[in-house]
């Protein structure tokens, strides 16, 4: 044996020895426990927090020691479902085994108090909110009732906000008044118009889809989602530097709510926090959505019985991308999802891995850093389903054959990645790449473009310039709205309809 490796021997059982120093021989609650709960469990367990009871204190902790022990251990709480990967996320829960053997050891030496003098000062909520106190809180016009029994519900409330001039979100935290029945929500935007219209036409409060939404204009959608989903238990984050979303004046909430009545009739009034940036951001936040459509391009049929059903899709990134987020979206029986990047120089990366897909947890991960994504990182993305009856989580038994759909008990999937566009000049760029990836995916499933008249041509893309040639379908040397692909319309208006004509005309589209 060599000196250098004894050395090492003699270093590695000095660690070893050193290491039980980790776990207190008897910890107490002040110093120990009282700090470890109030870090991984007190944003959702407190009161009016969306955990159901409060661990703040030392008997709310101490009556309750043997069930949140048994929760600790199995990993059930504190809710984190990504399995260890290369890129870290901001606020990981996951308890360490030290800190899981400290929970025990504080158990088994009588759950010693200790001098609560010495307990650091506990973060504070005012007014119940998680991130400090709202810059705006705004909340739906009138209650909504869930009865006991019966169907999924899903429904529209427009909530207002119609603000005077442009502004800039950081972060939105919604607080339903039934929590147990909330099941999510997802936040779009609409045109303020007069509230008369926001009740649609089925003589309820709210409208169940679109179609009955009488108010407003729909078309500026999608830009709040990635701040705004709302699931239990998540917890709301700040966008990182200055990147924040756009929440133009005059537009207000527009949620669409989803309940699973629990047995007990329920009444929904939720509140809405809203935290702005102080200045536009200088980079756009794009979502880069894996399988498109969430799944729906899939084609996702899963016979009963089955226990590996699996969709996929994947998508070349063509100019260099960080990523902010990640978070998926499925409903009971899906089991595992992963997103994985292939970097050029053949690395390897996984950005998301969920082992045992929960549907009740479905949190977005914001990642530590900006994650370098060089332009042709190939992202992957593959969903897989347990259809048989030993899948705990399965709700029909025996199991039927799913389809994809909108009720709970249909499936769905997709992976959410959130990006920018590492240098801005290059953001249409990636918006088309995520068109593309959606066009294809739905030619793969209904048998070529052809027959989806309307959607316009993706032909390869020329080098530099515009390229806005090809949306003129008609070829009369300009472009009017109706020529642009949905989801580029507003976006596309905006940014080349330079005098605001309603007409992207010859001089605008050579730019
Ligand atoms: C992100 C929010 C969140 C965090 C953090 C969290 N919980 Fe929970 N917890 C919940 C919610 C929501 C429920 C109710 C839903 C459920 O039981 O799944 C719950 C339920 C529980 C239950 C009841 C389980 C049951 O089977 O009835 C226990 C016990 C518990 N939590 C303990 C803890 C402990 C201990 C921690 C910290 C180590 C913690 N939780 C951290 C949100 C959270």
């Amino acid at each position: 044996m060599t000196k250098t490796t004894v050395l090492a021997l003699l270093l590695l059982a000095s660690t070893v020895v050193s290491q039980p120093a980790a776990v207190p021989a008897r910890p107490n609650f002040a110093e120990h426990i009282g700090p470890l709960v109030h870090a991984s469990c007190v944003d959702c367990h407190r009161p009016d927090g969306p955990g159901p009871f409060s661990l703040v204190s030392y008997a709310d902790v101490a009556k309750r020691a043997e069930m949140l022990k048994s929760v600790i251990d199995m990993r059930y709480m504190p809710p984190w479902h990504p399995a260890d990967q290369d890129d870290h996320f901001r606020g990981n829960r996951r308890l360490s085994d030290d800190q899981i053997a400290l929970f025990t050891k504080w158990i088994e030496t009588g759950k010693r108090k200790g001098n609560l003098a010495k307990m650091p000062k506990p973060k504070q909520y005012p007014g119940g909110w998680s991130l400090g106190k709202p810059d705006l809180v705004v909340k739906m016009r009138k209650p909504f009732r869930i009865p006991a029994g019966g169907r999924d519900l899903y429904r529209f409330f427009v909530v207002p906000i119609d603000l005077p001039e442009d502004k800039w979100v950081k972060a939105v935290e919604m607080r339903p008044t039934a929590r147990s029945v909330v099941h999510h929500a997802l936040f779009f935007l609409t045109e303020s118009s007069d509230g008369d219209d926001y009740e649609g036409d089925t003589g309820r409060r709210g409208f169940g889809g679109l179609r009955g939404f009488r108010g407003g204009n729909f078309s500026r959608g999608f830009q709040i989602r990635g701040l705004g989903a709302y699931v239990p238990g998540a917890r709301p984050q700040f966008l990182r530097d200055d990147l924040a979303l756009e929440l133009p004046k005059h537009h207000d909430l527009l949620m669409q709510m989803h309940f699973h009545p629990s047995g007990k009739a329920e009444v929904e009034q939720s509140s809405v926090g809203i935290w702005f940036a102080d200045k536009p951001p200088s980079q756009e936040i794009k979502q880069i959505q894996l399988p498109s459509l969430f799944g729906f391009m899939s084609g996702i049929d899963i016979p009963a019985g089955e226990a590996g059903y699996k969709i996929e899709q994947s998508l070349k990134l063509p100019v260099d991308v960080e990523g902010i987020s990640v978070g998926g979206h499925a409903h009971y029986i899906c089991k595992t999802m992963r997103l994985t990047a292939r970097l050029p120089d053949g690395t390897t990366k996984t950005l998301l891995n969920i082992p045992e897909w929960d549907m009740d947890w479905q949190t977005e991960y914001y990642y530590d850093d900006r994650l370098a994504l060089p332009a042709g990182t190939e992202l992957k993305c593959e969903i897989t389903y347990d259809n048989s009856a030993q899948n705990p989580a399965n709700p029909n038994s025996p199991p039927i054959r799913v389809r994809w759909g909108r009720q709970s008990t249909d499936e769905m999937g997709s992976v959410t990645l959130r990006v920018v566009a590492k240098n801005e000049a290059d953001a249409d760029r990636l918006d088309e790449a995520i068109y593309e990836s959606m066009i294809n995916s739905l030619s793969s499933r209904f048998g070529g473009l052809g027959g989806l008249g309307g959607l316009g041509g993706f032909g390869s893309r020329g080098g530099g310039g515009r390229s806005l040639d090809r949306f003129d379908k008609n070829k009369d040397g300009k472009i009017v709205p109706d020529e642009l692909p949905r989801v580029l319309r507003e976006r596309h208006m905006r940014r080349y309809d330079t005098n605001k004509d309603g007409v992207i005309d010859a001089e605008e589209m050579k730019g």
